[in-house]
C-alpha cells in the first residue's frame, strides 16, 4: 500500500478521477470555492482463481486484485455528518457518524452508502478514525456493480484508505481487511469470510495470493501464464438468493464441525476440530454418516476444495495452466453438486465455456447464484469464447452477459492533502 508519500505521478487515474469529480460536485452542492486539496483512499476488485466458499472454515483461497478500481475524495466537515456522493447512482447520501441514527430511526441511506458508515463506524470502534467530526466525498469506481467482482470490499477498503488520509490510524492491511468484513457483515447482513476484503487490501500486480484463512499466512504466486488469460463472464443474474443461502451455508458447516468433532476427539484423544479445516477426506469416509446427506454434502466440498487449492496453488507455481484448469472444473462441479451455490445461468456459462476451444477451465466464482464465471482460457481463443458466449448464452439463458478480460493489478493507497488543480 502506499503511504500519502509518494509523488503524483503514483495516483492511479480512478484516484485522479475522484478527486475531479469531488470538486465539480462539492461546489455544486456546498458552493464555495473549488477544493484545492482533497483526501483520497483508493482500492481495488478482485477475482477468485479457485478456494470457493472455504475462508470462513479457515481454509485455503487463491484471489487476486484486478486492474478495476473504488476510489473516494473528499475533505473533513465541521459537523457529524458525512455528505457521500455516488457517480455510479449520481445520487447523495447523507448519514451520521455519531451513531445518532440508531437513535433517532432516521431513514437509512441507500444500500451502496451504508458501507461506507458501517466502514468508518468499525474504524471509530476499533479508534482507527481520523479525529474529525464529519466530512464530504465523492466516489468513482470501474468494478461492476453485482458481477462478483467484490465492488463492496473495494468501497469498504477505499473508505479505510480514504480515512487514514484524513489523518487516520494507519493500520496493517490484515487488520484493514478484517474492520472492512467486519463492515460487510453488519452492511449487508451476510456473514462474509475474509476473501474479499483481504484481496483488496493485499493485491499485487501480476500475482494471485494464497490465503491460509486460518493463520492469515498469505504467499504470492505469480499469476500471469504465458499465452493464457483470465476471464470473466458477468452471467447478469442478480443474486437474490445470495445473502439468505449464504448465512445457511456457513451455518452447515460449523454445524457439521459441531457434529463431527466430538466423535474425531474420541477417535483420537486430544485432537481438535475447530472448523472443517480440520477435517480430511478420510474423516467423512469414517464418521460421515454422522452427518446425513446434506451436511455430509457441504462437508465435503470444502475439505475436497481445500486440497484443489492447494494443489492449483502448486499448478500455478510451475506455470501448468492445464492442471489448473482441471482443478476449476472440478471446482465448480463440487459447487454445483455438493455445495449447492449454483444456478441455471452459472451452469450455463461455465458449460458453454468449457465446450469451447482453448479454455482450459471454468467454475462459478464467488458466493454464487449469479454474479460471473471465471475461466482460464488461452489469449488466441479469445474471441472465440466471446463469441460463442454471445450467441449461446442468450440462447439458453434469455440473458445477455458481459465478458471482462481480467489484468491482475493490485493498487490499494491513501493520499493526503492531494493538488486536485
Ligand atoms: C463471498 C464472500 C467471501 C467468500 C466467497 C465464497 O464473496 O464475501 O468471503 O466466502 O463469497 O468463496
Amino acid at each position: 500500500m502506499t503511504d500519502g508519500k509518494p509523488g503524483p505521478e503514483s495516483l492511479p487515474a480512478m484516484a485522479q478521477r475522484a478527486a475531479e469529480v469531488y470538486a465539480e460536485v462539492a461546489g455544486a452542492r456546498f458552493g464555495g470555492p473549488r477544493p484545492t486539496s482533497v483526501a483520497v483512499g483508493w482500492a481495488p476488485g478482485r477475482i477468485n482463481l479457485i478456494g470457493e466458499h472455504t475462508d470462513y472454515s479457515e481454509g485455503f483461497v487463491l484471489p487476486a486484485a484486478i486492474d478495476r478500481l473504488v476510489a473516494i475524495a473528499g475533505r473533513a466537515g465541521d459537523e457529524p455528518v458525512a455528505s457521500v456522493y455516488s457517480a455510479h447512482h449520481d445520487e447523495w447520501a447523507r448519514f451520521r457518524l455519531d451513531g445518532a441514527d440508531d437513535a433517532g430511526g432516521a431513514e437509512k441511506p441507500p444500500a451502496w452508502a451504508r458501507y461506507v458508515q458501517a466502514t468508518w463506524r468499525q474504524l471509530t470502534l476499533a479508534g482507527a478514525a481520523p479525529p474529525i467530526p464529519g466530512f464530504s466525498a465523492a466516489i468513482v469506481g470501474d468494478v461492476p456493480l453485482g458481477a462478483g467482482l467484490s465492488s463492496s470490499a473495494a468501497l469498504e477498503v477505499a473508505t479505510a484508505m480514504f480515512a487514514r488520509a484524513l489523518g487516520g490510524a494507519d493500520l496493517e492491511p490484515l487488520a484493514v481487511a478484517r474492520l472492512c468484513q467486519q463492515a460487510e457483515q453488519a452492511g449487508a447482513t451476510v456473514r462474509v469470510g475474509i476473501m474479499d476484503q483481504a484481496a483488496a487490501c493485499l493485491g499485487r500486480p501480476q500475482h494471485a495470493i494464497l490465503l491460509d484463512c486460518r493463520s492469515l499466512a498469505a504467499e504470492y504466486i505469480a499469476a500471469n501464464l504465458p499465452g493464457l488469460a483470465w476471464v470473466v463472464f458477468d452471467t447478469a443474474t442478480p443474486h437474490e438468493l445470495a445473502a439468505s443461502e449464504y448465512n445457511v451455508r456457513r451455518a452447515q458447516c460449523e454445524a457439521a464441525v459441531a457434529r463431527l468433532a466430538p466423535a474425531l476427539a474420541a477417535a483420537t484423544p486430544g485432537r481438535v476440530v475447530a472448523t472443517l479445516r480440520d477435517v480430511t477426506m478420510a474423516d467423512l469416509a469414517t464418521h460421515g454418516a454422522l452427518l446425513g446427506e446434506t451436511l455430509l454434502r457441504r462437508a465435503r466440498h470444502v475439505v475436497t476444495e481445500d486440497e484443489r487449492t492447494l494443489r492449483a496453488a502448486e499448478a500455478l507455481r510451475r506455470g501448468d495452466g492445464v492442471t489448473f484448469g482441471r482443478l476449476m472444473n472440478a471446482s465448480h462441479v463440487s459447487l454445483r453438486d455438493d455445495f449447492a451455490v449454483s444456478c441455471l445461468e452459472l451452469d450455463a456459462a461455465v458449460e458453454i465455456a468449457q465446450a469451447t476451444r482453448g479454455t482450459l477451465g471454468a467454475r462459478m466464482m464467488g458466493g454464487g447464484f449469479g454474479g460471473s464465471i471465471i475461466a482460464l482460457v488461452e489469449r488466441d481463443e479469445l474471441e472465440t469464447l466471446a463469441t460463442r458466449l454471445a450467441v449461446e448464452y442468450p440462447a439458453r439463458t434469455t440473458r445477455q452477459g458481459q465478458l471482462i478480460v481480467c489484468a491482475l493489478d493490485g493498487q490499494t493507497g491513501a493520499r493526503r492533502a492531494l493538488d486536485s488543480a
